[in-house]
């Protein structure tokens, strides 16, 4: 099977799981054996493809936090206890106060940046949600070993963050209860993509399909704007 089938089966399998979400690192019936597709709730496309997921494959797929708290882990962590997780895990890629080493993206300041030419996209100039910064931590940092942390670490790293973007003050604890009451300085500047209905007026009904410019003339090669590698094989060209 392909992967992607695979991975359509799978989160087929997270979907039809609906509530039931489960945030400890085994769950209770992780043990059991995986149930073979083609039951009467497979739907037909999937039917005879692949294995029903088991429990512990979807709490690994299923980690995702949203701004109500949903999905939120037990545990909790503090500004304090946050700057030792930080220190120690992240400071040498992103800076002691989230400055950034290097290259490496930086993680606070930015704030008021970001109708000017140049955009410092942060934790606290952009982000639109703490879970968005709880969800992303998570799943995706430490850089190189990421889903490390326990939950209690994310917990205080995430509350290090939002403390050094000024969102909480110091003596801030980070759980599940106090996770959904922050309200992030750019929450109000996202919005829904209303294009379909307001631009709906500007769009062209009958685009042009075929042939829809009588003469093409050929005015440059990509090869003389030195786009195109010399050779003709994928191989990058020796500098
Ligand atoms: C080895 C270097 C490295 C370490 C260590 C590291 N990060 Fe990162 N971090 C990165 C890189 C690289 C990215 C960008 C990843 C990408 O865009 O896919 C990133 C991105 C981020 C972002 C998103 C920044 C943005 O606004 O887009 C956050 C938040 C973050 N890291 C938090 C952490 C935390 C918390 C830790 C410690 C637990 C950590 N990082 C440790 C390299 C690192």
């Amino acid at each position: 099977m392909s992967r992607l089938l695979y991975a359509l089966v799978l989160m087929a399998a997270v979907a039809s799981a609906g509530t039931s979400r489960s945030q400890t690192a085994t769950p209770p019936n992780a043990s059991a054996p995986p149930a073979t597709a083609g039951t009467d709730a497979t739907p037909p496309i999937f039917r005879g493809i692949g294995r029903a997921a088991t429990a512990r494959e979807i709490a690994g797929w299923d980690i995702d936090v949203r701004p109500d708290g949903q999905g939120l882990p037990s545990g909790k962590g503090s500004v304090k206890e946050g700057e030792a997780v930080f220190l120690q895990r992240c400071a040498g890629c992103h800076g002691e106060f989230g400055e950034g080493t290097g290259r490496w993206p930086v993680l606070a300041a930015g704030t008021g940046t970001l109708i000017g030419d140049r955009p410092v996209k942060t934790i606290g100039s952009y982000w639109p949600y703490a879970s968005t910064l709880f969800d992303y931590v998570t799943r995706a940092q430490p850089f190189g070993d990421a889903q490390s942390m326990s939950s209690d670490e994310r917990y205080a790293v995430v509350a290090y963050l939002l403390f050094l973007n000024d969102i909480i003050n110091d003596t801030f604890v980070l759980s599940r209860e106090t996770l959904p009451t922050i309200k992030m300085p750019n929450q109000g500047g996202f919005h829904d993509d209303d294009r379909e209905t307001v631009e709906r007026a500007l769009w062209n009904p009958h685009p042009c399909m075929r042939d829809c410019k009588a003469e093409v003339k050929i005015i440059d090669r990509a090869r003389a704007l030195d786009v195109t590698p010399a050779g003709r094989s994928a191989q990058p060209r020796a500098e």
